[in-house]
């Protein structure tokens, strides 16, 4: 079996997780939340969300959480904003790496951002050029890679599409999003190939939510592809607040579990993650 010899696992609790629990997590304890992931060795997290805090009122304490952050240099905190205003306050806030969310499915996109996908074009563009004069890193989320529920398949051509798009404004980091939990192995491993073969610039991860119990298969299929960064959630926690049903991402100790088993290394120390679980659960 081919695998790689080591995968970058982001985290995304803090963020895919926490903005749908129904209870609003205190400050100070997500800030512990993120520390005590980087003490377990993570060295990705996306942490928080500018967006519009009435969308998402969990995650309306961004700024000061990013603020209260105390992290070694070697951890990558990045913040997800899907539009000009977003990218302003985390520049403000100091986040060095901002996720733009766009949805490859223009009825999701609609739902989630207000924006079709045309007008979610032209904010990446715009949050390019502040992006760039602030020394800030631009990465996306394409959402609905894997299909969507409300326009079912997504065409391979509008994925393409929207990667040479983003390419083109100097973008090096996307991740393929199964926001639905819609994907099967097959189809993740023939589009990952296709993804990494048209755009060897780009360091594509996957983010695999697991509503139909498929996304360690996926993964899997996704590793033997070639990828090397894969989105996950400590205690599988996560949806879209705009998507009916969709469960949670592949949680980050299955992950981890697995790959280490697989002597595929995380730098992950897999004890401090469970007893990480143990003190976050229980507050939620
Ligand atoms: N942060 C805070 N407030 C914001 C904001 C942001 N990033 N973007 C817009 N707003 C505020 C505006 O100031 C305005 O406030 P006002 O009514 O008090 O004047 C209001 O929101 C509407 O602004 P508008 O530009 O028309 O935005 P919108 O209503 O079209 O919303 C988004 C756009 C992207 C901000 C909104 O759809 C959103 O927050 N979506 C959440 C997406 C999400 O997190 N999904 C889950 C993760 S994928
Ligand atoms: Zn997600």
């Amino acid at each position: 079996m081919d695998l790689p010899a080591q995968v970058l696992i982001r985290e995304v609790a803090p963020r895919d997780g926490l903005q749908m629990e129904p209870k609003i997590l205190a400050t100070e304890d997500k800030i512990s939340f993120v520390e005590k992931l980087a003490a377990a060795g993570v060295k990705a997290v996306e942490a928080t969300s500018f967006v519009n805090p009435r969308a998402v009122p969990q995650l309306a304490d961004a700024g000061a959480v990013i603020r209260g952050l105390n992290l070694p240099e070697d951890v990558t905190i990045s913040a997800l904003a899907a539009n000009l205003k977003g990218l302003e306050r985390a520049a403000a806030a100091g986040v060095r790496e901002v996720n733009v969310v766009i949805s490859a499915s223009e009825t999701h996109n609609l739902k989630n951002v207000n924006m079709t996908i045309a007008q979610s074009k032209k904010q990446l563009r715009k949050m390019g050029e502040l992006a760039a004069q602030h020394d800030i890193t631009l990465r996306t989320s394409l959402a609905m890679t894997f299909g969507c529920p409300y326009e079912g398949e997504i065409e391979a051509r509008d994925i393409f599409s929207l990667v040479h798009f983003f390419a083109g404004e100097g973008i090096r980091d996307v991740a393929l999003c199964d926001t639905a939990g819609l994907a099967n192995p097959r189809q993740v491993y023939r589009l990952v190939e296709q993804m990494r073969y048209a755009f060897p610039e780009i360091n594509f991860a996957l983010h695999l939510h697991d509503t139909r119990g498929l996304g360690m298969v996926n993964v899997l299929a996704g590793l033997q592809a070639g990828i090397t960064v894969i989105e996950t959630s400590l205690g599988g926690l996560g949806g879209c607040p705009f998507i009916q049903g969709a469960r949670g991402n592949v949680a980050t100790e299955a992950v981890v579990y697995m790959l280490e088993q697989m002597d595929v290394q995380t730098g992950i120390d897999l004890e401090k993650l469970h007893s990480l679980r143990t003190w976050l659960l229980p507050k939620l």
